[in-house]
């Protein structure tokens, strides 16, 4: 008979030829368990998605709750769902004022792309800012973001109007003008090896954006619900985005994302046209109430203070290490530095023999990322650290010369 393995890989299409190839049976607190019967520690969190680990007791029994009530029943905008509303309110009772609406939507790359729509109409300008080595979503306007030429050639032509700009580098703010709509950026680049903002550069673009009137938007999509050590890392990094993108861990592991701004702003969707960004599933009613059971345990188990202390261990593990040059992060969102290009990719298939996941990012080649759920126990924590510097001791020894 042939394997599950076997079955994917002729019926359902693929990504690249290099995937992880895990075979998924289930997943629980901080583990994932695949079909052969092996256990692995999650230190991806699925991408910044899992940080309440795997099958939190309170968010499954808010699925089921509602699945006995409704699933889809219109359009989002439409009708008036519960979930929906609870969320919204439970999230902004966590912000200022000024943060007084919560646009439901399915994606990060769909929060992106309609953030981009939002910032053309309500300045009535046309070019968008964003940064080199962003990613921001494979969406062709999310994809319009990203800088990387020799990807980008392959899907033009792209959706004009976009200008990039280097990340951290002061001298280019200039190139923000009063042509700009919108600058949209990470507040911690991710997929370029985690670089948080130095020299209070998120603070430089807000003021660059009030002046030459553009709206600063940021893609929170990776840093939210508590990843850097704060609800978000626009409170961590002293700022105030006239909009932010959320996503990924905002559905507690089901599908939901959505743009926070004022009701002055978002209000650009309602008129002049009407149904000005419109979606199906956005605000689902069963991700909504994950959102909101996961977000309430978020916030009542003080897991986000948690987050520094993890973040400081995990660098006293790897950081002296032989073959570790350095180690960035922000909150439970780190990259690991290797010395040498050649390490990279034995460090990595050597942990996940060793039962520890953990993933390249899309613009490094030196540095792989340790993501870990917020909630992972010490212990876990520990175990996990000892695996990964195995893998470490394991790619010096046998890759040196
Ligand atoms: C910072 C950031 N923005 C946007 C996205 C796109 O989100 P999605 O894959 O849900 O469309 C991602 C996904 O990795 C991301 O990391």
């Amino acid at each position: 008979m042939p394997s599950l393995r076997e079955i994917y890989k002729q019926n359902v299409g693929q990504t690249s030829e290099w995937s992880m190839m895990l075979a998924v049976d289930h997943a629980q607190d901080c583990y994932v368990y695949t079909v052969d019967g092996r256990q692995y520690i999650d230190l991806n969190s699925g991408i910044s998605v899992s940080s309440l680990g795997h099958s939190n007791p309170a968010v499954i029994k808010a699925i089921q709750d509602q699945a006995s009530k409704h699933l889809h029943t219109m359009v989002y905008g439409e009708h008036i769902q519960e979930p929906q509303v609870a969320f919204a309110k439970l999230l902004l009772s966590q912000l200022p004022e000024q943060y007084n609406s919560l646009y439901y939507l399915l994606t990060g790359s769909e929060a992106i792309e309609a953030a981009m729509k939002l910032c053309r109409k309500v300045t009535n300008r046309f070019e968008i800012v964003a940064c080199r080595n962003a990613y921001h979503g494979s969406t062709q306007g999310a994809e319009s973001l990203r800088s990387d030429h020799e990807y980008a050639m392959h899907f033009a032509p792209l959706v004009p109007g976009v200008k990039h700009i280097n990340y951290n580098i002061d001298a280019d703010l200039n190139r923000i003008t009063s042509h700009t709509a919108g600058v949209i950026i990470e507040p911690v680049q991710a997929e370029s090896g985690i670089n948080p903002p130095q020299n209070d550069y998120l603070r430089k673009v807000e003021a660059r954006c009030k002046e030459v009137g553009a709206l600063f938007v940021l893609d929170e999509i990776q840093t939210g619900f508590g990843r850097t050590g704060q609800l978000f890392a626009h409170q961590k990094y002293g700022v105030t985005p006239d909009i932010f993108c959320i996503g990924k861990a905002m559905g507690g592991g089901l599908p939901l994302s959505g743009i926070v701004s004022s009701q002055q702003l978002l209000s650009a969707f309602i008129k002049n046209p009407a149904l000005g960004h419109i979606t199906t599933f956005g605000g689902h009613p069963l991700s909504c109430a994950a959102a909101n059971a996961s977000l309430n345990y978020l916030l009542n188990n003080e897991i986000i203070d948690h987050v520094s202390s993890k973040e400081a261990y995990i660098k006293s593990r790897l950081s002296g290490h032989n073959i570790v040059s350095e180690v960035r992060s922000s909150g439970l969102m780190l990259a690991v530095e290797v010395t040498r290009k050649k390490y990279l990719k034995h460090v990595v298939s050597k942990a996940i023999d060793l039962g520890v996941l953990v993933d390249y990012f899309l613009f490094n080649d030196k540095s792989f990322r340790v993501a870990p759920p917020l909630v992972i126990e010490d212990d876990v924590l520990a175990e996990g650290m000892d695996r990964l510097v195995a893998a470490l001791d394991f790619a010096e020894a046998r890759y040196q010369k």
